[in-house]
């Protein structure tokens, strides 16, 4: 009996282990960053960059709530809340409005 609960532990371990490492390449997977536009690495760091300033009062808005005329205005006044460049504001209105 206490083989047998030994046997299914080490299996449960295995299917576990398979199965965490077959979700990584999804998290990998983003083509469509790639393809969109060349400035890939400036997006990204606009998305973490919104990230991490952007929800500390409120939730994070998705870019998808305002078109890139209505982000201009908000993006200028809260990054003005945040503290950030304008710099860095700029790097976080093109995440917003790259769709
Ligand atoms: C210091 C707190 C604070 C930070 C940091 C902050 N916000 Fe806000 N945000 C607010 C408040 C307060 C409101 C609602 C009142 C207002 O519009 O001023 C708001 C409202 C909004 C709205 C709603 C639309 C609107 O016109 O009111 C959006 C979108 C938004 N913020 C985006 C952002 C983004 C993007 C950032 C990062 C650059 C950010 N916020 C950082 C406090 C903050």
């Amino acid at each position: 009996m206490k083989y047998k609960v030994i046997a299914f532990i080490v299996l449960a371990n295995i299917v576990y282990s398979c199965a965490s490492k077959s979700s990584v390449p999804t998290a990998v997977a983003k083509k469509e960053d790639v393809s969109l536009t060349p400035m890939t690495s400036e997006l990204v760091e606009g998305k973490s960059l919104y990230e991490n300033n952007c929800a500390r009062c409120h939730q994070l808005y998705s870019p998808q709530d305002f078109n890139a005329q209505d982000w201009k205005p908000i993006v200028n006044r809260m990054q003005k809340k945040a503290n950030l460049s304008d710099i860095d504001g700029q790097k976080i209105y093109k995440y917003l409005t790259m769709k």
